[in-house]
């Protein structure tokens, strides 16, 4: 980075000390997605967070931490496997729910004993994060976008999601990993995967020497609340359908105000339909599927098809958001 870059950061990262302070909210960069950041030890600006998104108030949100912060000020204990996955992973797209320390971050956790912790791997938020309470501060960060909306990952779909409600946006440029985190329930017995996300089971499984299926095992009645598990969520306002394949092609010839996401290319032209063409590989997929959705929810389509993603486990994250904004689109 240059060093008119290294000033502009500088001085952006100064005022959002200076708001965050101040019980203001600012939209931070992360690897997976864009957060709409606040004190998680100021439960007045935590609530303004709920506000600002319109998410109801049972719905817990993660506290983000600076690489050398102590996890131990948020939670109560830290299990064998939470410290194993927070060697392996953190910084990264990995957040671990943990036992809550009594008294601690009351707004962020939402009446739950837990309390979801983590670490960003975005230079930009961890150069906040070191300048934020001398680096042991905790920033409360849901997805910066409204409730059961598509997640922005870049400062322009911040701004187009949440307008004058946020004091600042920090750029952070797109996002690498493009889908949210992978959330890890740490806080009772084995760990258990809560959502899936910019991290794999197949990884987590490899380091804690389990089977990926133990991780992925159903959600029983006693788990937590996870909002990002509600059937419609991520959902562009355009009816969005999953399609085979060959379904799609038989169709495209005709189609008329569609928008059509794909990791190939359209069988043919036709200027009245919409073809976006995504990268063929998992990770490529994630990272711009959400722009992409946002793209053609923006041209007042009448509906979109999503061609089917692969099966492979590399695609969990993936066919998890789609069916969730299949469920909720349109409304
Ligand atoms: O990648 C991400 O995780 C992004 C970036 C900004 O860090 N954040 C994000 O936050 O996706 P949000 O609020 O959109 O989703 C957080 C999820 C929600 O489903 C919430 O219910 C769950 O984390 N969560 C938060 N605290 C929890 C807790 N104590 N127990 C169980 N789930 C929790
Ligand atoms: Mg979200």
């Amino acid at each position: 980075m240059d060093s008119a870059a290294d000033a502009a950061n500088d001085t952006a990262l100064d005022a959002a000390v200076r708001l965050l302070e101040a019980g203001e909210l600012v939209a931070i960069p992360t690897e997976t997605v864009y957060g709409l950041a606040a004190d998680a030890a100021n439960d007045a600006a935590v609530r303004r967070i709920y506000a600002v998104k319109g998410r109801p108030a049972s719905h817990p949100v993660i506290v983000h931490l600076h690489r050398q912060a102590d996890p131990l000020r948020w939670a109560s204990a830290l299990p064998r496997t939470a410290r194993t996955l927070i060697d392996a992973f953190w910084p990264g797209p990995l957040t671990l729910v943990l036992p809550r320390r009594p008294g601690v971050a009351q707004a962020c956790a939402a009446g739950q004993d837990t309390i979801a912790l983590r670490c960003p791997a975005h230079p930009l938020t961890q150069a906040l994060l070191a300048r934020f309470r001398a680096g042991q501060g905790g920033l409360a960060a849901p997805s910066a976008n409204r409730f059961g909306r598509i997640s922005p990952t870049c400062a322009n779909d911040v701004r187009a999601e949440l307008g004058d409600a946020v004091a600042l946006v920090l750029d952070g440029g797109p996002c690498s990993v493009g889908i949210e985190s992978t959330i890890v329930d740490c806080s009772s017995g084995d760990p258990r995967i809560l959502r899936p996300g910019g991290l794999g089971a197949t990884e987590l499984a490899e380091v804690l020497r389990c089977d990926p299926g133990l991780l992925q095992r159903a959600t029983g009645a006693a788990a937590p609340r996870v909002p990002g598990a509600l059937a419609a969520h991520y959902a562009p306002r355009t009816a969005l359908s999953l399609r085979a394949a060959d379904a799609i092609d038989a169709d495209w010839a005709h189609a008329h105000r569609v928008g059509v996401l794909a990791p190939r290319a359209a069988p043919a032209a036709n200027p009245a339909a919409h073809w976006l063409q995504l990268p063929g590989d998992a990770a490529g997929y994630a990272r711009t599927l959400y722009a992409a959705l946002r793209a053609l929810d923006a041209r007042a389509l009448d509906s979109i098809w999503v061609e089917q993603p692969p099966s492979g486990a590399a695609w969990d994250a993936v066919r998890d958001r789609l069916r969730r904004a299949a469920h909720g689109a349109g409304r």
